[in-house]
């Protein structure tokens, strides 16, 4: 059963697909609990969402028959999936993006023959219930409510059970069902590992800094928004006029609308920044490194790289050395003029979810029940934004 979730605003255009009849029943039974019955010991398929080859929403095949997953080491989990999420990564992977890079994370030594991924199952949020754990397995038990971003070369949730690294789980938001909670966990983790583990950020070194979040209102630059100013930094955005109530509802400070004429002009009239996070791309850094504080350890993180087309392009080896020399040189001329330039990516982790949950859950990173008046407005631009943009087909 497909539904939109009432996060629409919030995960942009991620698709939500709530897989369980018996949603959020589960926290109030006991851990050995017979809706669990289906044990994976005695199961060889499961049914899922698959593609058999890259291409348009053509490719997308159900079946009944897709293989069940099975705990190879003993740090794996496999989670019953009750809603799961759809990330625009999902739909450039069916249509074949990374596939060279994935490929070699699947299959590091080469021993599988090319094509060997498929059927291929997308789907890179859950939120579920551990239905078996691995025998190293000690934070979580069978029956615990969890959520999880599946990283790309894992096989998706887009099917009834999905099989993960313990270290990959969290225990999922209270606050919110899982059809909500499949919302947050790829973006809001591509958010903190930006913000994080590349920019540095922590919620106590954050107090006065000032940061700017290039595309605040796609489904990263939301949630870095809400994390940046919960830490008690200074927040401006660029996104177009009528997403600038939504984010001035999520707490940015200062809103430029980049539909307005080039945004240059008006950032560059700003106070200089202390961290730029860009979700935009394209020639953003041929003016946005000018606007950092030199010689102060400021930093510009860009989540849109050409990784993965380098090494779809030219290979493996060559593509990660064209990477490679890439941004050393970038970041060696920034470094020069006193800033830092670095690449930004998505980095699977429990520990960041479990950061992330304890924010939603103390109405830090608020989903669109928050305020009234934040609610109110998410709907009005939810509604503007949904008749103004395409909007992926669900599956
Ligand atoms: N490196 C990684 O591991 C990684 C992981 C996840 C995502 N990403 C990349 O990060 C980027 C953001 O991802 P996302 O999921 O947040 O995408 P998204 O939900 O599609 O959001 C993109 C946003 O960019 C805004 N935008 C477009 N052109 C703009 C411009 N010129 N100036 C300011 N804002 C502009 C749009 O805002 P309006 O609606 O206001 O027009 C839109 O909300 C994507 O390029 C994605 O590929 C990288």
């Amino acid at each position: 059963m497909l539904k939109m979730t009432s996060l629409r605003r919030l995960v942009h255009s991620r698709v939500l697909l709530h897989l369980s009849e018996s949603p959020g029943v589960h926290s109030s039974l006991p851990r050995c609990a017979r809706l669990l019955s289906t044990s994976s010991r005695c199961r060889t398929v499961m049914p899922a969402w698959v593609i058999d080859k890259y291409g348009s929403n053509e490719v997308l095949r159900f079946t009944k028959n897709a293989s069940f997953p099975i705990i190879n080491y003993p740090n794996e989990v496999i989670v019953k999936v009750f809603a799961a999420g759809l990330s625009p990564i999902d739909v450039a992977m069916r249509g074949g993006y990374g596939a060279a890079t994935l490929s070699m994370k699947r299959d590091p030594l080469n021993i599988k023959q090319s094509g060997s991924e498929f059927p291929l199952v997308l789907g890179r949020d859950v939120s579920g219930v551990i239905m078996e754990c691995g025998l190293d397995v000690k934070h979580f038990r069978e029956g615990d409510e969890v959520w999880a971003a599946i990283p790309p070369w894992k096989q998706g949730s887009l099917a009834e059970f999905v099989l993960l690294s313990a270290n990959e789980v969290s225990h999922k938001p209270k606050c919110l069902s899982h059809i909500e909670a499949a919302a947050i966990p790829y973006v809001a983790t591509t958010a903190w590992s930006a913000l994080v583990n590349t920019g540095g950020l922590r919620k106590d070194n954050c107090a006065n800094k000032r940061i700017l979040i290039l595309g605040g209102s796609g489904g990263v630059g939301t949630f870095a928004v809400q994390m940046v100013k919960a830490w008690g930094a200074h927040v401006t955005v660029t996104c177009s006029q009528n997403a600038e109530q939504f984010l001035r509802g999520l707490g940015a400070d200062h809103v430029v609308d980049y539909t307005a004429g080039p945004v240059e002009e008006p950032l560059s009239a700003l106070e200089k920044f202390d961290l730029i996070l860009d979700n935009v791309g394209g020639d953003t850094e041929s003016w946005a490194l000018k606007l950092l504080k030199p010689w102060s350890g400021a930093k510009y993180v860009t989540l849109v790289t050409p990784f993965m087309q380098n090494t779809d392009r030219l290979g493996v080896a060559d593509g990660m050395m064209q990477s490679a020399a890439t941004v050393a040189s970038k970041a060696l001329k920034h470094l020069m003029k006193g800033v830092h330039y670095r690449w930004g990516f998505f980095a699977p982790s429990g520990c960041a979810l479990d950061e992330i949950r304890d924010m939603v859950d103390a109405k830090q990173l608020t989903d669109s029940n928050g305020s009234e008046q934040t609610r109110k407005t998410n709907m009005e631009y939810r509604s503007r934004w949904k008749n103004s943009r395409d909007v992926h087909s669900p599956v």
